[in-house]
């Protein structure tokens, strides 16, 4: 049966359609579904009355109680995927879950319950997770739990940075990241870290007086872009306003082997930083080609080996399962030769289809694993790293366009990286600077209000002091 037109009642839930075209998406994402009127012939029709609501699939209309109003949303998604798993027979995993922090939930949950055991009940029976997602969920929420409670020792709130570097040494095929290659870097970088010092040296010194200091994140793009002397006098420039071993945690992500030199993790050794990223992505040299990685397997062992050797013990690396022409055997090699390496973290990401990768462009020239294969390879990853490699699922978010709507997991055999748990919680003020950053401020009552940069490095460096200006007014204004 083909579903393409959703009709539904008008609804004081304004979003209740859009959420619903979702939900049939991860059944049948090979249709793009859309509204229509009564009138017109629907292939799945919701009516909502004052005491019941109705929902109408091919031949088959099924009815339903209205319960308490301010539920009747969650009860309309729940109605509609039983059905849809009816009529497909495929059982979702995160169920009628569609926010990308799954977690926030499970914390929403045990602040209105007292028996802590029936979180993965509620998980399974009013949001229709699979009993595996409820557990993950709730072992994530719960060691997460543990860090993100920790008062800071001075009275002050927690505020985290973040430092954007928009540079790539080449756009991966499957990234929507805006395309500042290597060219622009060469045109604009010495601008682009003039304007971001600058923004730094007027507002990291407001943010130390107010905050405690909890974690420093460096991320992009690829902040090894930056040659060595660049990246030295970046971290001289956060030093200037707070002392960079005020930082709990300090995070560079390198991210691409070809970008690593001794040199650059010898600078990143002498300033503290204790977290690095090499991100593999795989670790089979005809899917690096194909997704525009120019570098080979034997580099990413190498600077792996060479950060090891300059001393920096925490490294994460990054890897993305459903990558075009890969399969389960592709993965199972990736997996072991991680295990050689053992680094400290391995983030696990399912491809997502961005719009504006050149993956979406062009999309059909592209062979990509089918929902069943992709089940399996997320089993063996979370088998492989729990059981194998000793590792704990410490974050987990999701994300829009997933390939068949699964989820990214950050696991660690130690510490976890205190940014992604806050960052994911929404758990702390996150100060972000640079081009594209976004600033998230947690107010007194928990909400995250939102100061944006600029995405185009251009424009950036034209307008920062606006940039500046616009987060200084949160501090003038004393807010908090
Ligand atoms: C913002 S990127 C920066 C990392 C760094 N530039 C690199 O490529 O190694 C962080 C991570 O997101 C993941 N990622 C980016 N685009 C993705 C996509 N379309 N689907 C799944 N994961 C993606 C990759 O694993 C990547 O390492
Ligand atoms: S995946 Fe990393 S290196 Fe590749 S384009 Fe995106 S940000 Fe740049």
């Amino acid at each position: 049966m083909q579903i393409k037109k959703l009709y539904i009642t008008k609804t004081k839930f304004n979003n209740l359609p859009q959420e619903c075209i979702v939900l049939i998406h991860v059944f049948y994402p090979e249709y793009s579904i859309e509204l229509t009127s009564k009138e017109d012939r629907s292939d799945i029709s919701i009516e909502i009355n004052d005491d019941s609501f109705y929902i109408q699939l091919g031949k088959k209309c099924s009815s339903y109680r209205r319960q308490i109003d301010n539920d009747l949303r969650r009860q309309i998604k729940v109605a509609l995927f039983e059905r849809l798993v009816d009529q497909s027979g495929y059982y979702p995993p995160w169920g009628i879950l569609q926010g990308i922090r799954p977690t926030k939930l499970v914390f929403k949950i045990k602040n209105t319950l007292s028996e802590k055991s029936s979180i993965p009940h509620i998980l399974i029976n009013d949001y229709k997770l699979s009993p595996k997602m409820a557990n993950l969920a709730l072992e994530v929420a719960s060691y997460e739990e543990e860090f993100l409670q920790a008062p800071s020792a001075s009275n002050r709130p927690l505020a985290s940075i973040y430092v954007g570097i928009p540079y790539c040494p080449t756009r991966c095929l499957y990234c929507s990241f805006p395309s500042n290659g290597i060219e622009k870097y060469q045109q604009t970088h010495q601008e682009y870290m003039k304007a971001l010092i600058k923004e730094l040296d007027h507002i990291l010194p407001l943010v130390h007086k107010k905050h405690a200091l909890s974690a420093l994140y460096v991320g992009g793009g690829t902040p090894t872009t930056l040659s060595a002397n660049e990246l030295e006098n970046l971290l001289l420039a956060i030093h200037r306003s707070v002392p960079l071993d005020n930082f709990q945690e300090i995070t560079v992500e390198a991210g691409r082997p070809d970008t690593i030199t001794e040199e650059k993790l010898k600078v990143l050794k002498k300033y503290g930083i204790q977290r690095i990223s090499i991100n593999p992505q795989s670790m089979n040299q005809e899917t690096l080609d194909l997704i525009g990685r120019k570098h080979s397997v034997d580099a990413i062992k190498d600077t792996f080996n060479l950060a090891r050797k300059v001393g920096i013990q925490r490294i994460n690396m990054d890897i993305i399962l459903g990558l075009p022409n890969e399969h389960i055997s592709h993965v199972e090699h990736t997996f072991k030769a991680l295990e050689e390496l053992m680094p400290s973290e391995v983030t696990v990401h399912t491809l997502a289809i961005k719009n504006s990768s050149r993956l979406k462009e062009n999309q059909e020239a592209y062979s990509l694993a089918n929902r069943d294969e992709m089940e399996n390879i997320l089993e063996y990853s979370r088998e492989f790293l729990i059981h194998r490699m000793d590792m704990k699922p410490y974050y987990l978010y999701r994300q829009k366009n997933m390939v068949a709507s699964y989820e990214n997991i950050g696991y660690t055999s130690g510490q976890p990286c205190l940014y992604n748990m806050q960052i994911i919680e929404e758990a702390t003020s996150i100060f972000a600077f640079g081009a594209g950053a976004s600033t998230k401020i947690r107010n007194q009552k928990g909400q995250i209000e939102r100061v944006e940069n600029v995405k185009n490095v251009d424009i950036y460096i034209d307008r920062i002091d606006e940039m500046i200006e616009r987060k200084r007014i949160y501090f003038t204004e004393n807010k908090e």
